[in-house]
């Protein structure tokens, strides 16, 4: 669902989303979520897909929700427009998503990054949860992700006392992969989801699948369920394609079958 807020690319194997509302720093007002989210969706069905960066260029990633839309709403109001229910829908994009990040990522920002697989920012790269300032608490699932990104008491600090911190810093305590000078950040992340696209693409959904238990449920159950996964793979041509290739020494050529 390209928009005017949403711009999307194609680099063979790899869509690319651009947030595009400079005037506001890229803001995330409801149709921005909404076209992200739906674009992913679409891009997820579309077989010549096989990875996503999602990026606001190469000045800011986002500065959070859009304030204005919702100064004067009351509790009532959000809680029955629900707005953030649609963020959940990102949770269950099974092709790989990569952010790139320059500039500030804050708030609502900093969540849309978190909610990506992977993270390249910039050398410029702010991050932060400055919600506390304005008088709520992250609600796209900041205070859950950075903990678990962070952990517990650098999490508390930056989330009670709305401070940023640097790329610099996000890349020592493992919440992003690569800080890299700021007009290569698309091009890197790029670069990486092309990388992950030239692998067997029903093996990667799956590997995103169970990296992501490693988060979400206790590890006896991850580690079943990751078992599965890996014995499922057995039914697949490119896992025949990918372990005949190495014993004949030559690459692979994977289908995604
Ligand atoms: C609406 C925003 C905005 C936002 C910036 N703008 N952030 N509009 N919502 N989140 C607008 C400004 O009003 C201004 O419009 C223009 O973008 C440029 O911003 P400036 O403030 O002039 O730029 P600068 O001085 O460079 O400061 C940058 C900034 C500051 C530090 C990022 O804009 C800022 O603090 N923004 C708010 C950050 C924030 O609180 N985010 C959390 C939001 S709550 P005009 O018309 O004046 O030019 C949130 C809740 C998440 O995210 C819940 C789940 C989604």
């Amino acid at each position: 669902m390209e928009t005017k807020e949403l711009i999307v690319e194609r680099k063979g194997a790899v869509a690319v989303l651009t947030l595009n509302r400079p005037e506001v720093l890229n803001a995330l007002s409801d149709s921005l979520v909404e076209a992200v989210v739906s674009e992913m969706e679409r891009l997820d069905k579309e077989e010549g897909v096989r990875a996503v960066v999602l990026t606001g260029g190469s000045k800011v990633f986002a500065a959070g929700a859009d304030i204005k839309g919702m100064a004067d709403a009351t509790s009532q109001e959000m809680q029955k427009s629900d707005r953030l229910a649609k963020w959940e829908r990102m949770r269950k994009i099974s092709k790989p998503i990569v952010a790139a990040v320059s500039g500030f990522a804050l708030g609502g920002g900093c969540e849309m990054a978190m909610s990506c697989d992977m993270i390249v920012a910039s050398e410029n790269a702010v991050f932060g949860q400055p919600e506390i300032l304005i008088g709520v608490i992250p609600g796209a699932g900041g205070t859950q992700r950075l903990t678990r990104a962070i952990g517990k008491y650098r999490a508390m600090e930056f989330v009670l006392s709305g401070r940023r911190f640097s790329a610099q810093q996000a890349l020592e305590w493992g919440l992003v992969n690569h800080v890299v000078p700021n007009e290569l950040v698309v091009e890197e992340a790029v670069s990486l989801a092309e990388e992950i696209a030239s692998r067997p693409p029903i093996a990667v959904r799956l590997a995103k699948e169970a990296v992501n238990w490693a988060v979400d449920v206790e590890l006896g159950e991850g580690l079943v369920k990751e078992r599965q996964h890996f014995y499922k793979l057995f039914d697949t041509e490119d896992q025949k394609e990918g372990m005949k290739a190495f014993l004949e020494k030559r690459k692979p050529v994977f289908k995604g079958k």
